[in-house]
């Protein structure tokens, strides 16, 4: 499996505190069926500073350490920016890493604050759409005003987003009302692709295993493979994994 949300890379945000916690997170991942993990640390401004500054070193480090260890997973990294105007500079001057392409446009991991769809949404989206950029929206089905009001989905569906579920609601990991959502989701083929979001083996370890074993039940393999495989790799095909 192919997984393009983690939080595996050591000291910059929230997730793997140090290397010792990261390489946890990919002996996990590999021995759960993950060959392939995109590392997608927080850039919040004010809250996760995070720039290739930042990023690089802990990616080298990460690098090193999986040699080092021989532990068979294949990393490249990106981002998952919190939503803002304060995106719009940083798009324009490319400093922001994409997790690969989607009909010849960059993708962005465009991150939600868990309790609303911000005002002024729409005009962000249009605008990224303009400038190229194709954003992909993380866990909907963890944001509280659209397990509230399904129409919000779907009027960021219109928009053009993209979706990726946490691989996590599938194994109940979250609230019930996400995984009604999510299941929702896929019954209507809303799904894109699902990625572990995993940020640590304790608190959030990777559940893609989980989450492609119940969507073969739900659905069928093909589905569960075009989810955790097919469209992860289809969205990379031009990313350098090292
Ligand atoms: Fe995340």
């Amino acid at each position: 499996m192919i997984d393009l949300h983690s939080h595996i890379l050591p000291g910059i945000d929230d997730g793997a505190s140090d290397i010792g916690e990261a390489l946890d997170i990919a002996r996990q991942s590999v021995d759960i069926g993950v060959t392939h993990m995109m590392c997608t640390p927080h850039i919040n401004q004010g809250v996760f500073d995070n720039s290739s500054t930042t990023i690089t070193p802990s990616f080298l480090s990460l690098k090193e350490a999986l040699e080092h260890q021989d532990i068979p997973l294949k990393i490249a990294f990106a981002c998952e920016v919190r939503i803002g105007v304060d995106i719009l500079p940083l798009v324009l001057q490319k400093k922001l890493p994409y997790i690969g392409e989607w009909n010849g446009k960059p993708c962005l991991l465009l991150e939600l604050p868990h309790s609303h769809v911000p005002p002024g949404v729409e005009n962000l989206i249009k605008w990224l759409l303009n400038n190229n950029v194709q954003p992909i929206i993380p866990h909907p089905e963890r944001n509280r005003d659209i397990m509230a009001d399904y129409s919000k989905l779907l009027f960021l569906k219109r928009l053009g987003c993209l979706f990726q579920v946490t691989a996590g609601v599938f194994a109940s990991r979250f609230s019930e009302k996400s995984s009604e959502l999510a299941e929702q989701m896929l019954e209507e083929g809303l799904i894109h692709y699902v990625a572990s979001d995993t940020h640590s083996v304790k608190r959030r370890p990777n559940d893609m295993n989980v989450a492609r074993d119940k969507i073969s039940r739900l659905r069928n393999d093909a589905c569960a493979k075009r989810l955790t495989l097919d469209t992860p790799a289809l969205i990379t095909q031009n990313i350098h994994w090292v």
